[in-house]
């Protein structure tokens, strides 16, 4: 089953289309756990997911694990968790062969139009200071630096946290379900 989000649409629309034709955004499952197991080997020297990190992120219910599949591979992964109003993004990785075609960039707004679907208000997530790359990528995103952490990764590296607001969730049912004047002047 692939995703496609209203948001996302609007804004791809105004990317360059780079993917391949059978290329599909899909959420993850456990039989994808040796590819995810892959993408964190060739994307991350350091802060990698263990297979059992892996297998918490795609038990828990909180979070959600999605991957982009051409047809052959996964070319991308994204891993969010959902801590109320606050969306944060565990993990966002691109393979090197398919870097700098946009699909980071789409990860990340498929990302948020999950948070608002899900009443988020926040989407928030900390990269090593040394990303030159990923705070790139977030920065285009419009993502504001609110933060840094001294010493975040356990070999010591420090990471800034970055956070962006998002468009008010929509209203609750019980706003559209409120009496009119007519109706009440019925009862
Ligand atoms: C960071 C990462 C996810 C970006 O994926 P991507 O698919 O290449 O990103 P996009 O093609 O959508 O890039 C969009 C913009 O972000 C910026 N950007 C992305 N990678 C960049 C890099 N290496 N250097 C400078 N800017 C970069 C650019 O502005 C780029 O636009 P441009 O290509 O028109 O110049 C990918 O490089 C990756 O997986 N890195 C290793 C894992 C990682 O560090 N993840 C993030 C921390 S959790």
């Amino acid at each position: 089953m692939g995703l496609d989000y209203p948001f996302a649409r609007e804004r791809k629309a105004q990317l360059p289309c780079a993917r391949s034709e059978r290329a599909l955004l899909r959420p993850a499952g456990f039989l994808d756990l040796e590819a995810l197991q892959r993408i964190e080997g060739v994307c991350f020297q350091r802060r990698r997911f263990r297979k059992e990190q892996l297998e918490w992120v795609l038990r828990n219910e909180r979070a959600l694990t999605l991957v982009e599949d051409d047809g052959r591979r996964l070319t991308g992964a994204l891993m969010l968790l959902f801590e109320g109003r606050v969306c944060r993004v565990l993990s966002v990785a691109v393979i090197p062969e398919a870097r700098r075609r946009e699909l980071g960039t789409r990860l990340m707004l498929v990302a948020e139009d999950l948070a608002h679907d899900r009443g988020c208000s926040t989407i928030r997530l900390e990269v090593s200071t040394q990303n030159v790359g990923a705070i790139e990528l977030y920065r285009t995103l419009e993502y504001v630096m609110d933060g840094l952490l001294p010493g975040y990764y356990s070999w010591g590296e420090d990471a800034f946290s970055m956070h962006k607001s998002l468009a008010a969730p929509p209203p609750p049912e019980v706003a559209s379900a409120r009496p009119t004047a007519e109706q009440n002047s019925m009862s």
